[in-house]
C-alpha cells in the first residue's frame, strides 16, 4: 500500500485517512476479491478497521496471505476490529466464487457485503487487440462480477449489498485501452440489471467509477512524466486519487446510509468523466 503524502510526492495524491465510521457495519462479514494490493487491499483494510470481518480473495493467494496477515497485524490497537481472512480466487471461474461464497459463510456466520474489485488493465489500439486479449478482460473483468454477484446473491440475506468496479473509462474513451473500457461499460450495465433483479431479494448493487487511483495498475502515469503532466493538467482536481478516497464512497455504498440506493454508478474520479 502506498503512504506517501504531501507536496514531495510527484503526482500530488492525497493519502491521508478518511475519518468516516459506520456503526451498522460493525458485526458484518464481507468478500472482497483483488484484495491482495491496490485498492482491494485497502478495501479490507478500511472495512476491517470499521469492525466487518473480510474474507480477502486474489488469484495472487501468496500476496493474498501476506496482505491479510499485515492487515491483521495493523489493526492490533483499533477497538473490537474485524479480521481478514486469506482466500484464493479467480474470478473467472463461477464455481470458485461459489466456493468463496460458502466459505465466507462458513467462516463468519453469514455474509453481508461482496465487493467485485478484481480487474486487468491491458493495453493495445483497437487494431491489435487479439482475441486472447479480448477474451481476457470480459473473462475476469466483466464474467468475474457477474459470477461473484451470482454466488453473492446465492447467500446473502436480505439487506445485503454488492459493489462492483466499474471505471471512468466506461463513459470516456481511452486511446489503447479499448477492451478494458468495453468492459467497464459493461459492468456499469451490469450493475444495473443486477440492481433490478436482485432488488425482489432485497440485495442493493451499485458500481463506483473511479479515475486515475493511485495504484499498481495506474503506476505507468506516475512513471511517465508526460502521461503524469498531461492527468494533472486534465484532471479537474489536478491530481490523482489514493484508493482511501474510493474507500469512502465504498463505505456509503454498502453503509445503511445508501439502503434506499440501488443501480447507481459514484464517480470518484476528481472530475475526469466530464473532460
Ligand atoms: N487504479 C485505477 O486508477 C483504477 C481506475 C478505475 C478502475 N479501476 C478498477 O478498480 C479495481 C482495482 O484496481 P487496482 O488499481 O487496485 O488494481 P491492481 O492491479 O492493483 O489490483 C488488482 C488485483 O486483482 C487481482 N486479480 C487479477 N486478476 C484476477 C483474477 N482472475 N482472479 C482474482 N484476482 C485477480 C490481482 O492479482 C490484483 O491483486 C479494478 O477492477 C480496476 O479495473 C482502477
Amino acid at each position: 500500500m502506498t503512504t506517501a503524502t504531501g507536496a514531495s510526492n510527484p503526482g500530488r495524491v492525497e493519502h491521508g485517512r478518511i475519518e468516516v465510521v459506520h456503526p451498522d457495519m460493525v458485526g458484518k462479514a464481507a468478500v472482497v476479491t483483488g484484495a491482495a494490493r491496490g485498492m482491494g487491499a485497502v478495501f479490507a483494510a478500511g472495512l476491517a478497521a470499521r469492525g466487518v470481518d473480510v474474507l480477502g480473495a486474489d488469484i495472487n493467494d501468496e500476496q493474498m496471505t501476506a496482505t491479510a496477515a499485515q492487515i491483521n497485524a495493523d489493526l492490533a490497537g483499533v477497538e473490537k476490529p474485524g479480521r481478514v481472512v486469506a482466500a484464493r480466487v479467480d474470478v473467472t471461474s463461477a464455481d470458485e466464487h461459489e466456493a468463496l461464497a460458502q466459505r465466507a459463510v462458513a467462516e463468519f456466520g453469514r455474509l453481508d457485503f461482496w465487493i467485485n474489485n478484481a480487474g486487468i488493465f491491458p493495453f493495445a489500439e483497437a487494431q491489435d487487440i487479439s482475441p486472447e486479449q479480448i477474451s481476457a478482460v470480459l473473462d475476469v473483468n466483466v464474467e468475474g462480477v457477474l459470477f461473484g454477484a451470482q454466488a453473492a446473491a446465492r447467500h446473502m440475506r436480505p439487506g445485503g449489498a454488492i459493489v462492483n468496479m466499474s471505471s471512468v473509462s466506461a463513459v470516456r474513451v481511452r486511446r489503447g485501452r479499448g477492451a478494458y473500457c468495453t468492459s467497464k461499460a459493461a459492468v456499469a450495465h451490469l450493475t444495473e440489471s443486477l440492481a433490478v433483479e436482485l432488488g425482489d431479494k432485497g440485495i442493493r448493487v451499485n458500481s463506483i467509477a473511479p479515475g486515475y487511483i493511485d495504484t499498481e495498475m495506474t503506476r505507468w502515469v506516475q512513471e511517465d512524466p508526460a502521461a503524469l503532466a498531461h492527468a494533472l493538467e486534465v484532471v479537474p482536481l489536478h491530481r490523482l486519487g489514493s484508493p482511501e478516497e474510493v474507500l469512502g464512497p465504498l463505505l456509503f455504498l454498502l453503509s445503511d446510509s445508501a439502503r434506499y440506493v440501488t443501480g447507481h454508478s459514484i464517480a470518484v474520479d476528481g472530475g475526469s468523466r466530464h473532460v
